[in-house]
């Protein structure tokens, strides 16, 4: 079996006596002139502030705390390319580099108090940089980390992790190898590189300015790979938000989840799904502090069809009358195909209960009114509860037209008003989320 370890041991040697690094410093002789001894096959571990320093990303800043704050948070956002997560004080954001981390990266730490660090540029690029410089310079063929302090989702505590690399494979995967057990390791991809940055911080640390060490006895071989190569795709981050980031946008995004879906996939909705969609549509609001509305779930098949098929009857006869050709009323019938064909089906209905009757019809009427446009509230609610579960739905209207119908077939109360059917089902396709509506003339500001 392959294997990256370091069979005979590692010595992991710090770089003292290093002076202050500047801009346009020359970092491959300030290092060899420390380390003389530092030879071939070395893994030369470096701290990402001495490319800060190198390469001009140190900003002049405020000496006063208050104003250093502020500055501070502005050049975090300057860094910033997303926000993964915000609390209180605590921003963890994603750099240009997709790097994840506190306040991407940008550093008041061993820095003069009037500087903040900004992390380099493209910290592969330092790396490449110094190792060539040491190979064309120096003659020495060595591997170069650059390394950044950082926390760790689930953990406390922070370690170093390498954030650029040159001259060595910064990941072993064990994809398909058997172990000596003979367990296959199907996803262990040790990340050498950051097992290397945080080795080394233990004799570099964090205040005695010891930012460079080496380890000696690693071997490294150059596959061509990058620190880059250890950030994860967005795509395949299960953690790609913080969780109260993701909450949110899950609670903004609920109503675009919902769109008129008429094909189903061949199941049927399972009931704890259906139930938690009515309990949470049943929040809806209602005038008087009333619960006027039932949700009748037809789910005795026969029962369906016996309903289905006397509304068909019902409607053929209001087109009849509406002298209608039979291909017309044919093809407009059959458009009621998706309530047979839905796994699911739920009739909505205002019962009126809690209703007050008043002396005149107009006031009568605007009760009625107020109490249907409740009930399609809730109607609204219980797609939107579906649908977040990824369960579509279509409202259609039949049953309105055919109230006796269906009071008769279901044997409901005269007074009970069926507010359309709902077809329920799994989506057929997925269509993701829709974008917000227009709001140009829709939206009219008084
Ligand atoms: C009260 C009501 C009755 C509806 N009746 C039908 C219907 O009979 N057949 C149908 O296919 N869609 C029906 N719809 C769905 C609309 O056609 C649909 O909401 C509209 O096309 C917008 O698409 P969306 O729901 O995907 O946003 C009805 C919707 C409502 C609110």
């Amino acid at each position: 079996m392959t294997d990256h370890r370091a069979r005979g041991g590692l010595e992991i040697l710090p770089v003292t006596g290093l002076g202050e690094f500047g801009p346009g410093s020359d970092v491959a002789a300030e290092i060899t002139g420390a380390a003389p001894w530092l030879r071939d096959g070395d893994v030369l571990v470096v701290t990402s502030k001495i490319f800060s320093k190198s390469e001009g990303r140190m900003v002049d800043a405020p000496t006063d705390p208050e104003a250093r704050d502020a500055f501070r948070r502005r050049l975090i956002d300057d860094e910033t390319v997303r926000v993964v997560a915000r609390r209180n004080r605590t921003l963890i954001t994603a750099n240009r580099n997709g790097l994840v981390q506190a306040a991407a990266g940008v550093d008041g730490s061993n820095v003069r108090t009037d500087q903040i660090a900004l992390l380099p540029l493209d910290p592969d690029a330092s790396a490449a940089g110094l190792r060539e410089a040491l190979r064309t310079g120096h003659g020495l063929d060595v591997a170069v980390i650059v390394t950044d302090t950082m926390g760790r989702a689930w953990r406390t505590g922070q370690t170093d992790v390498a954030i650029g690399a040159a001259g060595i494979a910064v990941s072993h995967a064990y994809d398909g190898v058997d172990d000596a057990y003979g367990n296959t390791l199907v996803v262990t991809d040790i990340a050498v590189a950051d097992e290397l940055a945080a080795a080394a911080d233990l004799v570099k640390g964090k205040l005695d300015g010891v930012p460079v060490a080496v380890v000696r006895g690693f071997a490294p071989v150059d596959d061509g790979s990058r620190a880059a190569d250890l950030v994860r795709d967005l795509d395949d981050d299960l953690f790609r938000l913080g969780v109260e980031e993701a909450i949110d946008q899950g609670r903004r995004e609920a109503l675009l989840t919902r769109r008129s879906v008429r094909s189903f996939i061949d199941e049927p909705v399972p009931a704890d799904v259906m139930n938690a969609a009515f309990a949470e549509a049943l929040t809806a609001p209602a005038p008087h502090h009333t619960h006027p509305i039932r949700f009748l779930w037809i789910r005795d098949l026969a029962r369906r069809h016996r309903l289905l098929d006397a509304m068909a009857l019902a409607w053929r006869t209001d087109l009849a009358a509406d002298a209608k050709t039979p291909e017309s009323i044919a093809r407009r019938v059959a458009r009621g195909a998706i309530l047979y064909d839905a796994p699911e089906i739920v009739i909505p209905v205002l019962t009126g209960d809690g209703m007050h009757t008043y002396s005149d019809d107009r006031r009568n009427a605007c009760e009625n009114t107020m109490f249907t446009v409740a009930g399609g509230a809730a109607v609204a609610g219980l797609l939107v509860a579906l649908s977040v579960r990824g369960v579509g739905s279509c409202w259609v209207g039949s049953t309105i037209f055919a109230a006796d119908t269906v009071r008769t077939e279901l044997d409901l109360p005269a007074h009970w008003q069926p507010l359309g059917a709902v077809a329920v089902g799994r989506p057929a396709d997925d269509a993701g989320l829709r974008p917000a509506a227009s709001t140009d003339g829709l939206v009219i500001e008084l």
